[in-house]
């Protein structure tokens, strides 16, 4: 980052002066960023080898948030998905959240676990006793297979054994990745030392896979929000905070609230998981498993009001994503979007992309507990029905004003106004 991603206004532009924008923030040249987006991040060519059975690609609009400020850092951060006002609320949340000094963020070490299932175990503490003095040598052969992760400074670190009953029992593997998402090299160690680990335990081995219930890798947010910033035209910051503090205590209370109250946090940590090209299944895979992990489904994050008068929103999840690797290597959508944030580690992407969920997560809270989603929602989805019903170009906005007004957003309004306004 060149400068601030404070950028007023940037929704106002058109693409090409967004684009501007954001080459002069970011140091990436126009024309770079016109070769990769004006193929919609990947070609057919390269998705050819990322998948099989390629008929072409499937594209998603590929947009930025800007304002947003984790750890005294900026960032521009690139955000893949096709709901509207996820974009527009993140950014906006964003702003909320950097009168306050930004989101202060941290990651655990990029620890992942890989599981070897142990199946006909007769004594189980035995087997547990037997697998843990051994540690050391089972850790020697699991580096033997990760050599690269190993010499980038990972590598196993522990050895844990779970007794699952009926002579079952599971050996975890803690495997430090570095900037690896790491399956590969975690699925490699299950499968290379399973026998060796089955034979120390006396029974067959079982599978040999990682687990996505990373909870060694989690990423921990937080954001201090002024009371005042929180204001709307109607409804003054503390009717705000007090709305936001009790929106938080009913997803406590309840999981079919805390199950769309997460979904909230994923609309942003989603977004940039796809856009940097990571695996947002094991990222919603984690992310509700940990959220379960109590034994009752509860939100993954929670908001406060503190003595002092500031809103206090605390996000807690698993977060396990790569800088290097995975679909980037063929990817030049994922390419450019790690180019446009411009870090430098998985565990710095991990602060960005909780912060990006802590983020939509206030903007969910604050709309729902001020004047709802539906208004600012609709006028955004407005837009889509006017582009479905036919409009281009600045038609498109015009269209959607008018229906927005007429209260009537549906696509055969917005057919009869784009008939009107092109006779
Ligand atoms: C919609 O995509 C997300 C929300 O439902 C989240 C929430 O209710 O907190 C608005």
């Amino acid at each position: 980052m060149k400068r601030s991603s404070r950028m007023p206004g940037f929704y106002r532009l058109s693409v090409a002066e967004r684009r501007k924008a954001t080459a002069e923030a970011t140091g990436i040249s126009p024309a770079d960023l016109a070769e990769v987006l004006d193929r919609g991040g990947l070609d057919p060519e390269s998705a050819d080898k990322v998948i099989e059975n390629v008929l072409g690609t499937y594209s998603l609009p590929f947009a930025v948030a800007p304002n947003v400020r984790v750890n005294g850092r900026d960032y521009i951060v690139p955000m893949a998905v096709e709901e509207p006002s996820v974009v527009a609320a993140a950014s906006n949340a964003a702003r909320i959240v950097r009168e306050g000094g930004g989101f202060v963020a941290e990651a655990d070490a990029p620890v992942m676990i890989a599981q070897v299932e142990v199946l006909g175990v007769r004594d189980p503490l035995a087997a547990a006793g037997r697998l843990v003095a051994a540690k050391a040598e089972i850790v020697a052969l699991a580096n033997q297979a990760a050599q690269t992760v190993v010499e980038r400074g990972g590598g196993t670190r522990d050895l844990e054994v779970r007794d699952l009953g009926e002579g079952a029992i599971v050996v975890h593997l803690l495997v430090d990745c570095r900037d690896a998402m790491g399956a590969n090299i975690v699925n490699t160690i299950a499968e290379w030392t399973a026998a060796r680990i089955a034979e120390i335990a006396g029974g067959q081995a079982g599978l040999r896979i990682l687990s996505n219930l990373a909870d060694r890798r989690c990423v921990r947010v937080r954001a201090s929000v002024p009371v005042a910033v929180l204001q709307t035209a109607d409804l003054d910051g503390a009717m705000v905070m007090a709305g936001i503090v009790a929106a938080s205590r009913f997803a406590e209370r309840d999981p079919y609230r805390a199950a769309t109250h997460n979904k909230g946090i994923m609309n942003g940590v989603d977004a940039v998981v796809i856009a940097t090209g990571n695996d947002w299944r094991a990222v919603e895979a984690g992310a509700h498993a940990f959220a379960a992990q109590s034994g009752r489904y509860r939100p993954l994050s929670t908001w406060t009001a503190t003595e002092s008068g500031t809103l206090e929103g605390r996000l807690e999840m698993p977060m396990a994503l790569g800088t290097v690797g995975g679909a980037a290597r063929v990817h030049p959508g994922a390419r450019l979007a790690r180019r446009i944030l411009g870090l430098d580690s998985a565990s710095e992407l991990a602060c960005v992309v909780g912060a990006m969920g802590l983020a939509s997560n206030l903007a969910a809270l604050r709309a729902l507990a001020t004047e709802g989603i539906q208004r600012g929602h609709m006028a955004l989805h407005a837009r889509t029905v006017a582009t479905a019903a036919g409009a281009t170009g600045e038609l498109v906005q015009r269209v959607a004003n008018e229906i927005v007004e007429k209260g009537e957003i549906t696509a055969d309004a917005a057919r009869r106004v784009l008939e009107r306004l092109t006779p």
